[in-house]
């Protein structure tokens, strides 16, 4: 088959390469010399200690990296639920905490609420004065989201009659119901099983496409960051440090086409090259790891 996937790697410690990869508009969330710390975490320490890094707007950039280095804290950060102790972090050019309308958070637990069914959990963010719609506009609105993401006949169903990765599905329509540019995505499909996970990831690209949104998104799944990603940070601890900064490249749409993707030389070279970065960190020297990029 046709190479489809071209990887460009970057150097690491490259600062400029991200910036020039963004579209028009400059990076959409910047962190410059970011510190944080949990008063009560690690004697002190910085869970996150000077992290310099761009991410470009329209993109999906996918953070890996092992447990408790600080991908939950970085995107809490981000979506302005924590403040940093030092440094600067911007969404869109404004503090994140003024930029909540802005953006959308898909957990990693889609939280549905059980007395709900799928348009009714949807429709959700849009009640109590946060839409101009009308409630027949904000169901339509549901209703045209749980289509795009395959879910068209169930939007009478609540969640305890659908699926695991169905309601994964529903979380996402609901994350996108109030068109936020930026989706900021914690371990969102972890605890599919492998077939549906493939079958959601698809659906969720489906439902990006030509959207213009910018993804942050967390997973501790190298083949979802490969398939997924436009952009792979490897976060290392501690001081959540950017291990490895990679670029993906890949020729026309991802959606119904990553059963294939995953079997590529291109996907395993990927795969095997991030390997070998997280197994790296896990002994590196403390201290050892690079600034990020
Ligand atoms: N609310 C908190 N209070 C104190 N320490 C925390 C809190 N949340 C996370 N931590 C610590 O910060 C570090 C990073 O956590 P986290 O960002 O959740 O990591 P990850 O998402 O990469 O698994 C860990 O050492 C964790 O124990
Ligand atoms: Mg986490």
């Amino acid at each position: 088959m046709q190479n489809v996937v071209r990887i460009r790697r970057e150097p690491e410690g490259m600062t400029e390469s991200s910036a020039q990869a963004a579209p028009a508009g400059g990076p959409v969330i910047t962190a410059r010399d970011l510190v944080f710390r949990y008063p009560s975490a690690n004697g002190g320490d910085p869970t996150i200690d000077g992290l310099t890094l761009d991410f470009a707007r329209g993109a999906i950039t996918v953070i890996v990296g092992a447990s408790g280095c600080g991908k939950t804290t970085l995107l809490n950060l981000i979506g302005g639920l924590l403040r940093p102790s030092d440094g600067e972090l911007l969404v869109d050019g404004g503090v994140p905490a003024a930029q909540h309308a802005k953006m959308g958070y898909m957990p990693a637990r889609d939280g549905l609420l059980p007395w709900r069914n799928a348009i009714a959990n949807v429709t959700l963010p849009l009640e109590g004065g946060r839409s101009d719609l009308t409630a027949k506009g904000r169901k339509e609105r549901a209703r045209e989201l749980l289509e795009r993401v395959g879910l068209g006949r169930y939007v009478d169903y609540f969640p305890d009659q659908l699926s695991h990765g169905m309601r994964q599905r529903v979380s996402l329509a609901r994350a996108l119901v109030s068109d936020p540019q930026i989706l900021l995505m914690d371990e969102p499909f972890g605890a599919l099983d492998a077939q549906t996970r493939l079958r959601v990831q698809s659906d969720f690209l489906r439902a990006l496409e030509n959207s213009g949104r910018s993804v942050v998104m967390i997973t501790h799944d190298l083949q979802e960051a490969i398939l997924l990603g436009d952009r792979i940070l490897v976060m290392s601890s501690p001081r959540g440090a950017i291990l490895a900064d990679r670029a993906v490249e890949i020729e026309g749409s991802r959606a119904g086409r990553l059963h294939e993707l995953v079997v590529t030389d291109e996907f395993r070279a990927l795969y095997h090259d991030l390997v070998d970065v997280v197994m790296s960190g896990f002994t590196e020297v403390p201290g050892a790891a690079g600034r990020a990029s």
